[in-house]
């Protein structure tokens, strides 16, 4: 399920001028989507010129395109840190998002929180005043049913994600479901995450908060930065 607003040159502006950011040396976090895939193309364009990095993907999608784009792929496991990661998002209220349209929210999360500097890049069409775009909760497959209750119990409509050009359910990367689950527009994201991370089946959830540290949106004519002042 993706929110599919948004012209290819607001996203491109956005992915390039994070991409920009990226220094001789670094580990780099690689996003998931459209967008990401913008500063991922940008990355690997400077790779060729001499660029010196690493990047850790955070999905299947973002590995391929990185192998294609000749980018040096490493893993959390095998670094000191990472410096910078890049990735896009479906929504974004200030500095708290919804992610996982592409159901690669649990990857993202792990590394984007792992970064020194998490920059979101999107475009005008993600920002909003109030997240109302459902949670993508990713799900152990046998939770499924608990899950859901729980869910409502937490005030939220579950839906199982369908697969396209596939009978049956979308299966993540993790091999897990998604469940889309809709909170209407999401008051307190900052207790909404919190309360999903506990109930027992959950992967991972879409909600992000309090972890971006720069929303890069690439708008007709060039690029807005909000950078978070804590
Ligand atoms: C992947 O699961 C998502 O979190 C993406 O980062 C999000 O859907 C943004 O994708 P687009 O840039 O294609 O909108």
């Amino acid at each position: 399920m993706k929110n599919t607003g948004g012209t290819t040159e607001q996203k491109r502006r956005a992915g390039e001028h994070a991409a920009d950011l990226v220094e001789d040396g670094m580990v780099v976090g690689l996003g998931t989507g459209s967008t990401a895939a913008h500063a991922i193309r940008a990355i690997g364009r400077a790779v060729d010129a001499g660029l010196d990095v690493r990047g850790i993907p955070t999905s299947f999608q973002s590995r391929q395109l990185a192998l294609d784009c000749d980018i040096p792929l490493t893993s959390l496991d095998a670094v000191d840190r990472v410096d910078i990661a890049i990735d896009g998002a479906d929504q974004v209220d200030g500095f708290a998002l919804v992610k996982g349209g592409g159901a690669a929210h649990a990857r993202e999360k792990v590394v984007d929180a792992a970064a020194d500097r998490f920059v979101v890049v999107a475009d005008p069409s993600k920002v909003v005043d109030g997240l109302d775009y459902p949670v993508p909760v990713e799900v152990l497959p046998d939770a499924r049913p608990t899950v859901a209750e729980a869910i409502r119990g937490l005030g939220g409509e579950p839906s199982l994600r369908a697969a396209e050009r596939k009978d049956g359910p979308v299966v993540t990367d993790n091999g897990n479901v998604v469940l889309d689950c809709d909170f209407g527009t999401v008051d307190e994201p900052g207790a909404l995450a919190p309360a999903l991370s506990t109930v027992p089946g959950v992967v991972e959830h879409g909600l992000f908060v309090g972890l971006a540290d720069e929303i890069h949106v690439g708008t007709d004519d060039g690029v807005d930065v909000t950078t978070r002042s804590d």
